[in-house]
Parts: C-alpha cells; sequence; structure tokens
C-alpha cells in the first residue's frame, strides 16, 4: 500500500451530524442547557442509574484493560460466540474508521446505501477509496432497488460495502435474506454492516448468523443503546481473522475504564434497553396522532428517529432552534425536504408539537 496515495485529511469534506451546535447556540444567545435535543438518536430515556454507578466507580486512576477482556468476554456470551470473534472501539465510529483503515486501499471501490450516515464515506476517502453510492429514493419509500444494487455490486466489484441496518436517517431496515443476498453478491468484498440502531428493532433478525460467510462484520453501538454518547462504547463481531486485524490496527487503551464498566452493567440490564424499545413505540404512536393535523407525517421507521417531509429543512430548524428545540436537518443527507426527529421522553415530544404547530404555520406563505 502507498500511503501517498491516500488524500491529504484536509482536502475530505467534514460530515455534518446531530448534536448541540454550541458556537451556533453561543453566538445566538441560546442556553444549550435549555436546547431540548431531537437532532441525535440514542436511549430516550438516557442511561440507566446502574450504567451510570458502574462508570463512576471506574478507577481513573489506572490504564484500562487494553484488551477489553472481561466486557469482551461478556459480550461474546451475550452472542454465544468466543471472545476472539469480539473486538471492541471507543464507539462504533472507530470500528467504522479502522475496516476502512485495514480493508479499503487507495484506488479501490467502497460502497454506500444512500441516503445514509456520512462517516462511511469520510472513512473510504481517507484510506483513498472512491464510493459509490446508489440512492433509495423516497418513491419507493426508500427501500432499495436490490436486483439493481446486486447488479451494480457484480459491476463494480467494490472491496467494502458498508450497509446501516437500520438505515440511518430512513429507518428502512432489511430483513436477514435481502443483507445476505448484498453480502453473497460482494463475492471476496466485506460487507461492514452497521447495526447501530438495531438494539432498537422490535423482532430484530440474528446478523450473527452471516459470520461463517466469512465476509461480514458487524458493528454495534452500545453508545446508542444505552444512552451514553458522551462515554463513547461500540464493538465488531466477525470471523477470528478479521477481529484479529482489527485488533492489531486498534489505537491502544481507546475504550476507557469508565466505558469498560459501563458496557459490563449495561449487558446486565437488559430491562432499560427494553424500556428504550417501549418508550419508542410510544413515542412514535404520540407523534404520528399528534403531527397529521398540522399536516406532517412521520415516515414509518424500525429505529429510534423518524424523518418528517418539511417545506424547507433548514429553514425549519432554525425556527425551531428559536423555540429552543434542536431538530436533525436532513440536507446534509441530501434531503433538503426531510428533518430527523430523534426519540426523546413524551413529555419533550408535547413540546416539539407545540413548537411545530406555531414554527410550521409560520412557514406557510400569509398564514403567519
Ligand atoms: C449509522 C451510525 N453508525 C455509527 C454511529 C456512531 O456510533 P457511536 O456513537 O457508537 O460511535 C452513528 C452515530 O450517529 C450512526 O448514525
Amino acid at each position: 500500500m502507498s500511503a501517498e496515495h491516500r488524500p491529504p485529511a484536509a482536502s475530505i469534506p467534514a460530515v455534518v451530524h446531530g448534536g448541540l451546535p454550541l458556537e451556533e447556540l453561543d453566538r445566538r444567545g441560546i442556553d444549550p442547557r435549555a436546547v431540548l435535543d431531537f437532532s441525535v438518536s440514542v436511549h430516550p430515556l438516557g442511561p440507566s442509574p446502574r450504567v451510570l454507578a458502574a462508570a463512576a466507580a471506574a478507577d481513573l486512576g489506572r490504564y484500562p484493560d487494553s484488551e477489553v477482556g472481561a466486557l469482551r468476554r461478556a459480550l461474546a456470551a451475550r452472542h454465544r460466540m468466543s471472545a476472539d470473534q469480539v473486538w471492541a472501539g471507543n464507539g462504533a465510529s472507530e470500528l467504522l474508521w479502522l475496516a476502512a483503515h485495514l480493508w479499503l486501499r487507495p484506488g479501490d471501490r467502497a460502497l454506500v446505501l444512500g441516503p445514509t450516515y456520512g462517516e462511511y464515506r469520510r472513512a473510504a476517502a481517507l484510506a483513498g477509496a472512491t464510493t459509490i453510492e446508489p440512492r433509495a429514493e423516497e418513491s419507493r419509500d426508500f427501500l432499495p432497488d436490490l436486483d439493481a444494487l446486486e447488479r451494480l455490486i457484480r459491476r463494480e466489484r467494490p472491496r467494502v460495502a458498508f450497509l446501516c441496518n437500520p438505515n440511518n436517517p430512513t429507518g428502512v431496515y432489511l430483513d436477514g435474506a435481502a443483507v445476505e443476498r448484498l453480502a453473497a453478491a460482494l463475492g471476496e468484498g466485506l460487507l461492514v454492516l452497521d447495526e447501530a440502531f438495531a438494539g432498537f428493532v422490535d423482532d430484530a433478525w440474528d446478523a450473527t448468523a452471516l459470520l461463517p460467510r466469512g465476509n461480514v462484520l458487524v458493528v454495534r453501538s452500545m453508545t446508542k443503546d444505552h444512552g451514553i454518547p458522551g462515554l463513547r462504547l461500540g464493538y465488531a463481531l466477525g470471523t477470528t481473522d478479521r477481529i484479529a486485524a482489527l485488533r492489531a490496527a486498534a489505537p491502544p487503551w481507546s475504550v476507557n475504564s469508565a466505558a469498560q464498566a459501563a458496557g459490563l452493567a449495561a449487558l446486565e440490564d437488559d430491562a432499560h434497553l427494553e424500556a428504550g424499545r417501549r418508550a419508542t413505540r410510544e413515542i412514535a404512536g404520540y407523534l404520528r396522532g399528534a403531527l397529521a393535523p398540522i399536516g406532517l407525517a412521520l415516515r414509518p421507521s424500525a429505529a429510534n428517529f423518524w424523518l418528517v417531509r418539511v417545506p424547507d429543512a433548514t429553514r425549519l430548524r432554525a425556527a425551531l432552534l428559536d423555540e429552543g428545540i434542536l431538530v436533525r436537518d436532513c440536507t446534509s443527507f441530501g434531503l433538503p425536504h426531510h428533518v430527523r426527529i430523534g426519540s426523546r421522553p413524551l413529555p419533550d415530544c408535547e413540546r416539539l408539537v407545540t413548537a411545530l404547530r406555531h414554527v410550521v404555520l409560520c412557514l406557510r406563505p400569509d398564514d403567519c
């Protein structure tokens, strides 16, 4: 591999993310503590008390276990596999980046199924690869055309394909047969199956069934499942060879002691994740009913966030922020007429609906 063919990092556009835009809030004189943040999509009830207590009790005076042994063993038991098929990272992000770094070379093609999470493209670009991005269309409810996709994969032979399932931001969840079909089409190519939001899916299928194929790496986000974005924790499941490669390429101590302790406690607290799933279903029902009379339709989603079609996402986001509410403007996903709303507790959703009622009227010409 020749490092000089990798592009300068500064030449690759930054990815837009949800989360509080602190500089913008400062400029506009808005107190970040007063903002209800619907722009990120994590556990709607926040971290469980057990997870918080475990993180707080971690010994910060020592280096963390760089092998993340106890947590990997617990994850392996959970997924009924051996610990050398599990690697942990500083959020799912670190594992996605490591995968691009390890399995993409300058001149390779990477496939990304859009519209989707922007970091796949950036990680591939940093590795010197070119991204092919077929897009699922709104007119097809954002469902990918699997026949066309399969033909494209066989023609372009991408070395790595990133598939987000359920997909951010559309919430579309492909079944096991569809994902297996794509993995088969890839041949020697690697399918990085990003299941960052799978924890919120009702009756999710078990993606580890695809691991014996050898060309699938499953990535999960405990950050999202357990509402700990500030702590950061993710893991990858794969063949022992793939996991050994991740381990060899990983920076030392990237999973800190508090995150390791939190992860172990989270695995003992399945009820909290189940409560998050239940709350998300209730929230979807409430939002769907409350938004319809304002003329806004919540798209179906298997995950803990929903797309809503609006006249102008950038203007709507700005107007809602004036009301102390942040939603994700999906323009950066190529969807300038959609915002994404993450799952939050019902009282927060009631405030969102009140603000939307006011703001949507104001954004319609002649109405305000
Ligand atoms: C699809 C997807 N994968 C991965 C991540 C990052 O997960 P983590 O916070 O665990 O790094 C995100 C964050 O928004 C995401 O949307």
